[in-house]
């Protein structure tokens, strides 16, 4: 949600740190604000809206050469520009930019009242920056300032803080969310995201949690809040700066869509096992003894990985003879759930940074399962936090809705699935079978997004439509319900993934004459049953867009218009029949003029519960 952005160094930071901002706006906001060190005064710059905003009321930008900046996303207090960051003390000494809750802020805030502190805005971290500011006052250096006021809070903070008094120098401390320095040549960057630094640098350290550091010139020095020294590994960028850029795109969403056949090709490399027909993971082959004892797998996820979750979990037991189910983590993180040794929890994230998803996976470790971990973003929480886990490589996603990270999660759990089969009750030959159609599915999926113009076809004649439907059935159930959060995401339109087998229970009486409604209908076992749903909304009157074989005549009868799909395994067929409906909520998105990548109420990566 909110991102965090800071120098040090030689050179003006204001630029630098605006340039670090602009690298995080994919990841929503609602107003930016930076702070320079100049000739022992704090420099400020606030704006609400978007960055440019800030730009044009500070043409010159701010003098020095250490800065932090901060673009928000409201959580206390509103969108206003006495509630932006940075947020001073009240002697105007230090500075900080703070992303997370303070949830025992109301008793701090009460307190330092009754000692006669003015508040000037309604945030929790200007109460952060005051508890701060006292130490400072009582003569301590920035870094015990900053862990003796941590120590009073509860809740997350992933913070940066300036002293006007000891301007070479930033503190930067993780509580829960996320801080990143990057390491240069007399320069030190710091942000919440790595996607900020690597313009600047491919090395960093990634600070823990309960973790403090002192950033200068010349490099870090980390302690723990105990203060105890900490040594730091420095870790590479793996992206090329270019990857978390727009190219010849309009917008991050459509450069992601058809980066997808390229993402998948990366993301098996090195990973299939086409002699025994299974796979190779990694992180997985480091507990493989005790995998052999694991009776059950449960997914946990939100929102789009929830589905690439579902995914899993079907192909667990309809292949892997594995029982299985994909909760959605925001509920299982509350539910006070039943851990036990012989369950598998996988958590997927895509950022590996949302709290709900994090929650949970923390709430399992600590009852003594078995967590493994599927994200995007290396030396994320969630690849540090779980016993061990699969990067699916699929490279930086910026804009909001997530497509090319669906996929490669998919993937991740078709391999996870494969091997667990393969452990169990699928032969060689079939294993082989199922690895062969894995090896064609980059080529696959390029071939569907060559059918972009039909898609765009479809969108723009139903973009005026109020409402649309996505059914599918079996492993494309959860499909049917990513392609209606895609089109709900983004071009706004209420929209509705259904199980074929649900229609005739109540959603079939939504139907009228021109609805739009997509339906999956893959070769595979669930094609006679889908056949069953297609005559019953023919019958209706549906205008249906089905995702087919090429070569079935009978659907073709049936239905409107055919998205046609190639000769495929079933098991792979969620990353062929998704990329039609990605494509369909991009151009109805487009034609009806909206913020694609950055829609409207949503962020990136959601951090807070
Ligand atoms: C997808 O288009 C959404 N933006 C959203 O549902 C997202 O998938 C969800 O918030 C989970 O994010 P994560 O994968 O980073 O955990």
């Amino acid at each position: 949600m909110c991102g965090i952005m800071g120098y040090v160094g030689k050179e003006e930071a204001w630029p630098i740190v605006v340039g670090g901002l602009r690298r995080l706006e994919y990841r929503g906001y609602d107003s930016a604000g930076v702070v320079t060190v100049s000739r022992k005064r704090l420099r400020l710059a606030r704006s609400v809206g978007h960055l440019r905003a800030l730009e044009d009321s500070h043409p010159e930008g701010l003098p020095g050469t250490v800065g932090i900046g901060h673009t928000r996303w409201a959580t206390h207090g509103g969108v206003t520009q006495a509630n932006c960051h940075p947020h001073l003390d009240s002697a105007q000494r230090i500075a900080i930019v703070h992303n997370g809750i303070i949830d025992n802020v109301e008793a701090l805030r009460k307190e330092l009242v009754a000692q006669g502190v003015e508040f000037r805005s309604e945030t929790d971290t200007e109460v952060l920056a005051e508890l701060i500011g006292r130490e400072v006052a009582a003569g301590r250096g920035l870094r015990d300032a900053v862990l003796r006021a941590l120590r009073r809070i509860e809740g997350t903070a992933g913070i940066v803080a300036v002293d006007r008094n000891d301007p070479e120098r930033l503190v930067a401390a993780r509580i829960g969310s996320p801080v990143v320095i990057g390491l240069g040549d007399g320069a030190c960057w710091v942000a919440s995201d790595a996607l900020a630094l690597r313009p600047y640098t491919d090395r960093m350290v990634v600070l823990e949690d309960s973790e403090i550091a002192e950033i200068s010139p010349d490099g870090v020095r980390t302690v723990d809040l105990d203060e105890r020294d900490r040594d730091k590994r420095v870790e590479k960028i793996l992206h090329r700066p270019e990857e978390a850029e727009k190219g010849d795109y309009e917008h991050f969403m459509l450069k992601e869509i058809w980066e997808q056949p390229l993402a998948l090709d990366r993301s098996m490399r090195g990973r299939l096992d086409a002699g025994m027909g299974s796979s190779r993971l990694g992180g997985l082959e480091t507990h493989e003894q005790r995998l052999f004892d694991i009776r059950r797998v449960v997914f946990c996820a939100c929102g789009t990985s929830l589905y690439s979750a579902q995914v899993g979990a079907y192909l667990m037991n309809r292949y892997a003879r594995m029982p299985a189910t994909a909760e959605d983590a925001a509920e299982l993180a509350v539910q006070n759930p039943i851990v036990d040794r012989h369950t598998l929890y996988v958590a997927i994230s895509q950022s590996g940074e949302t709290a709900d998803t994090l929650g949970a996976l923390r709430e399992i470790r600590l009852r003594g399962g078995l967590v493994a971990g599927i994200t995007n973003v290396v030396g994320s929480s969630l690849a540090r936090e779980t016993d061990f886990g699969t990067y699916v490589h699929a490279g930086p996603e910026i804009s909001v809705c997530s497509t090319k990270a669906f996929t490669a999660q998919v993937l991740a759990t078709e391999l996870l699935s494969l091997r667990f089969a393969r452990m169990r009750d699928l032969g060689a030959n079939e294993g082989r079978a199922w690895v062969a159609a894995l090896e064609k599915l980059p080529a696959q999926t390029q071939g569907m997004l060559e059918q972009w113009q039909l898609c765009k076809q479809m969108a723009e004649r139903f973009q005026a439509a109020p409402y649309t439907m996505f059914i599918g059935r079996g492993i494309n159930v959860p499909v049917a319900s990513e392609g209606a959060l895609k089109l709900k995401e983004i071009a706004y339109v209420s929209a509705e993934g259904l199980s074929g087998g649900g229609m005739k229970h109540g959603p079939l009486a939504l139907i009228e004459p021109g609805l739009p409604v997509w339906a999956l209908v893959p070769p595979d076992e669930t094609r006679e049953r889908m056949l069953g749903n297609l005559r019953e909304l023919e019958a209706r009157g549906a205008y249906i867009i089905a995702v087919a074989a090429a070569d079935d005549t009978e659907v073709a009868e049936l239905v409107d218009t055919v998205v046609p799909l190639p000769p495929h395994h079933p098991t792979v067929s969620p990353m062929l029949t998704v990329v039609p409906l990605q494509l369909y909520a991009y151009y109805v998105a487009l034609a009806k003029g909206y913020d694609i990548d950055k829609p409207r109420n949503l962020a990136k990566s959601v951090t807070v519960m």
